[in-house]
């Protein structure tokens, strides 16, 4: 399991900050609603909600990331309930929130249990909305890399479900439908490129090795040998998709999935 609080994920937050805007907006929150943002890290949405005068609620397994967000809350002056927890046994009543969130954080829970989790929690005619990877662009071509060396680990060689983004079932708007429709929810997906840069390919893998959560994890069952020969497949996955060439400039395909409950 991967454990979020590990190295710098804070550095990732802060660049997918816009997806956390373009939830919110499509949300179309109002004050007073009750708001839960699933795996919710640094709060980046949660936050926004509470900007928004909603009651919102944070949930996450990683404790640390909860403090740094209840600092960021503390530091702009808003209430937020910060509960450390699992997207697949939510810490709430059924029906309890009419805006259920969650950008790029239940996409690493298994799609069928944790998509029933979020349709318990929200209230009839409510809505949840989910920010997701397609697996299209060179930020998902570089987590392959990682991927497939934890897939030749595992006995039945597939990476475990959190060992990478779970695109095959998040990231394809059919399987969103299926997914929603047992709770007869109706779902609507918007595509859009979101934008990743740093100061070069070398840069931006050096950050991942040494700093991201989810390398980080790699590294303990990889040993550092397998993971320091992840280098230079993870630089080169990187430059093939790379869309400037005096920097390192990516967009990685999301999926804004709405869906309105009954
Ligand atoms: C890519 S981060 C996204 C964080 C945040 N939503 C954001 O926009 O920055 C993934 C988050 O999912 C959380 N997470 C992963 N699996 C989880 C689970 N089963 N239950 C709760 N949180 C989970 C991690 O702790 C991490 O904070």
């Amino acid at each position: 399991m991967i454990d979020w609080g590990a190295g710098t994920y804070e550095l990732t937050a802060a660049q997918l900050a816009p997806a956390a805007e373009r939830v919110v907006g499509a949300a179309r929150i109002t004050p007073g609603e009750r708001v839960l943002d699933v795996a919710c890290g640094t709060g980046n949405a949660a936050l926004l909600a509470a900007f928004g005068g909603a009651r919102v609620t944070g949930v996450d397994r990683a404790e640390r990331l909860l403090g740094v967000a209840a600092g960021r809350a503390h530091a702009a002056g808003v209430e937020v309930e910060w509960i450390a927890g699992d997207a697949l046994a939510l810490p709430a009543e059924d029906d309890a929130f009419d805006a259920t969130l969650s950008v790029f954080g239940v996409i690493f829970a298994p799609a069928e249990p944790a998509a029933a989790e979020l349709v318990r929690v929200t209230a009839p005619g409510g809505r949840i909305v989910l920010a997701t990877w397609t697996g299209e662009g060179a930020i998902a071509a570089g987590s392959g890399v990682l991927r497939r060396a934890m897939a030749e680990l595992s006995a039945d060689g597939v990476a475990s479900a959190d060992a990478a983004f779970v695109v095959r079932d998040w990231g394809d708007p059919r399987h969103l439908e299926a997914l929603f429709a047992p709770a007869g929810g109706v779902v609507t997906v918007e595509r859009y490129g979101h934008p990743f840069e740093a100061a070069s390919p070398e840069a931006l893998a050096e950050e991942w090795m040494d700093r991201h959560p989810m390398w980080l994890a790699a590294r303990g069952s990889l040993g550092p040998e397998r993971y320091a020969a992840l280098r230079e497949p993870l630089i080169d996955a990187l430059r093939e998709g790379n869309e400037d060439p005096d920097a390192f400039r990516a967009t990685s395909v999301a999926l804004i999935a709405h869906v309105q409950l009954p």
